[in-house]
């Protein structure tokens, strides 16, 4: 019912012309690929670049971030208007890197995801709780309030458009990797959340990916699990071999 999603978060890397060569290896690759979708998320420089590229091909490309407004006076912002216009088709929301360094909050969080569903943006909203929190066993309130807030008065039939990522803060880039049964529990508790505000149906039908150190040898395991419908990929895809490699241990 939920077609897997992988996806690569190029983060602060490639240039446009390291983000071609990229694809010029990689797309051939995936011509004929259908058992999951792909989607690439490069920097802003490159964006233009990889949506030319994966025109007419099975890949997604979409932004890391963006602004909830269309336009107006904010210096290095980018609007979902923009995104649209450039053939941008889906988005990044509250990656734990911008809710860090970039001080997004949840309500921010809430007010991109309307942005995004009103500009046909695919949203790909991403929580996860950070280190100490596990430990003082407040995972579940923390995911839940994330979830919360950030579909807090979101109306309409959002069947099959919202995506998750759940990216446990101790698991990215680091190389502890959440074990599937700890993301398996993670993704229902948020699963469950998203039944509460938007309706079993719809809770159903949104895929919620896992990121945090997936690597080609960890994610059929990941993928194994009932409630992961997918990876957000940061490190390892970066290199067209590994993520390659990736998407095609997540379905194997
Ligand atoms: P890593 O795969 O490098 O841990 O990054 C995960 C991530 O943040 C994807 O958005």
């Amino acid at each position: 019912m939920r077609k897997p999603m992988i996806a690569a978060n190029w983060k602060m890397y490639k240039t446009p012309k390291e983000s071609l060569a990229f694809l010029d290896e990689f797309l051939p690759q995936v011509e004929s690929h259908t058992a999951s979708e792909i989607a690439i998320f490069p920097t802003m420089s490159s964006l233009g670049y990889v949506i030319e590229a994966t025109r007419g091909t099975c890949v997604t490309a979409g932004a890391q971030t963006m602004h909830w407004l269309n336009e107006g006076p904010y210096t290095g912002q980018t609007s979902p208007t923009m995104l649209e216009s450039i053939g941008c088709t889906a988005v990044l929301i509250g990656h734990s890197e911008r809710r860090i360094y970039a001080h997004e909050t949840d309500d921010m969080v809430n007010l991109k995801l309307k942005a995004a569903l009103d500009h046909d943006l695919i949203p790909i909203v991403c929580v996860g709780e950070t280190f100490d929190k596990r430990e003082a066993g407040l995972t579940e309130a923390v995911l839940r309030w994330q979830v919360a807030v950030a579909l807090n008065g979101i109306q309409g039939d959002l069947c099959g458009k919202l995506v998750i990522a759940y990216e446990p803060v101790w698991a990215i880039g680091t190389g502890s990797v959440a074990t599937p049964r700890q993301a398996n529990e993670a993704h229902a508790i948020i699963r469950h959340e998203v039944a509460v505000h938007l309706g079993q149906r719809c809770s159903q039908s949104t895929r919620i990916l896992y990121g945090g150190s997936v690597k080609p040898d960890n994610v059929a395991n990941l993928m194994a699990e009932p409630e992961i419908d997918g990876a957000l990929v940061g490190g390892a895809s970066l290199q067209p071999r590994s993520f390659l490699d990736i998407i095609r241990n997540a379905t194997a």
